[in-house]
């Protein structure tokens, strides 16, 4: 691996960071213009740049000890490079004059598990280029930028959820997000209460198509119903006429987005996680995403004390679960449902949060 300095030599850089995010409430209403609640992860990803002395632009992965080389008037780099290549050309296209960089990128965020890796990386390579350039970008617009980046340099048809999420929420609140309108607002956790994240260690396969797939049924059934998006329908019963799987597919958005409204309006964590486990629920059986690993890892999670509600997060088929518990109870009813599904599936769970460093911190400070 190379350090900082070798790689550099010197030369003086910008550094900025950007975290992925976990979704507590409000799955695939985003491109359905409707409302979710995610919060930024402890982990995060740290680009550091500088332009580069030659035609020669290099990026270079700390974590995956990777480098690219290329020309400016190369093809886009493949891998961890091309999201970073993305936001360059995005910002080309605005009218910004990027030169040739040297990019060095860290982080403790892992890839594949669903807690948006790729837009940290995103995030954060916008941030590190607009100090760098010196160009004003509100951080709605760089969330823009960044979607647009996945979009279409890395080909994933995402809504704004994540890339928005990375750029403006943080740990400690939940960030409520209108997808139409894009207006914010920081929302408290529960009172006394904190998440937990666990990989299901299970690679997100087809996720890419089911998702694309989902996308347009739920664009078919707004056709048919004669509205813009499935966030213009008032009523869960409005849905009932539409054949299957539509019926089932706008079920879960309108559902879904009333449980997020509701979440919104200040819940304690009892109910909050009752919302959640009908979230997982309506992702099981109505928008079938979830798979059979995060089925019984939020089963394993509900039956541990001190958890209110356990539910996937995310695309689904494959990645992350989260669940809502009791503050300080977290690591433990983590750590038990992670050793309890590997010793019973041969599976390869992990917990990511909270990350055992904080947990250690919180039980000291408890002791
Ligand atoms: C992925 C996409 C998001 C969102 C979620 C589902 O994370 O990138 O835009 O659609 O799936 O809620």
């Amino acid at each position: 691996m190379k350090t900082v300095d070798e790689f550099f030599g010197g030369v003086p850089f910008v550094a900025a960071r950007a975290p992925g995010r976990v979704n507590l409430l409000g799955e695939h209403t985003d491109y359905n213009d409707g409302f979710m609640l995610p919060v930024a992860t402890a982990q995060s990803t740290l680009v550091r740049l500088a332009a580069a002395p030659g035609p020669e632009s290099v990026y270079y992965s700390a974590t995956l000890d990777e480098e690219v080389a290329f020309e400016a008037a190369a093809e886009l780099p493949t891998g961890f490079a091309r999201y970073i290549g993305g936001c360059v050309s995005m910002l080309e296209e605005g009218g910004a004059r990027v030169p040739p960089l040297r990019v060095y990128v860290e982080s403790n965020l892992p890839a594949g598990a669903g807690l948006s890796s790729s837009a940290a990386l995103e995030v954060a390579t916008l941030r590190a280029l607009r100090r760098l350039l010196a160009i004003e970008l509100d951080d709605v617009t760089l969330a823009l930028l960044a979607q647009q980046a996945e979009v279409r340099y890395a080909g994933v048809n995402c809504g704004v959820m994540d890339q928005m999420a990375s750029s403006l929420a943080n740990e400690t609140s939940m960030l409520f997000l209108d997808a139409r309108t894009l207006a914010t607002r920081l929302l408290p956790l529960p009172p006394d209460s904190e998440i937990v994240v666990v990989d299901s260690g299970v690679p997100r396969l087809l996720a890419a198509s089911k998702y694309n797939e989902r996308r347009a049924e739920c664009e078919q059934a707004a056709h048919l119903l004669g509205v813009a998006s499935l966030r213009d329908v008032g009523a869960v019963a409005d849905v009932e006429a539409l054949p299957a799987p539509l019926r089932q597919r706008a079920r879960h958005v309108v559902s879904e987005n009333a449980r997020v409204l509701a979440a919104a309006e200040g819940v304690d964590a009892a109910r909050f996680g009752a919302l959640m486990n009908a979230s997982h629920y309506s992702l099981r059986d109505d928008y079938e995403v979830s798979i059979g690993a995060l089925d019984e890892l939020t089963e394993l999670l509900r039956a541990q004390p001190g958890v209110f509600g356990a539910r996937l997060t995310g695309a689904g088929f494959g990645g992350a679960c989260v669940a809502l518990c009791r503050r300080g109870a977290g690591f433990t009813a983590g750590s038990a449902v992670v050793a309890r599904y590997n010793a019973n599936t041969g599976g390869a769970a992990r917990l990511l949060i909270p990350a055992a460093a904080s947990a250690a911190t919180l039980e000291s400070e408890n002791a």
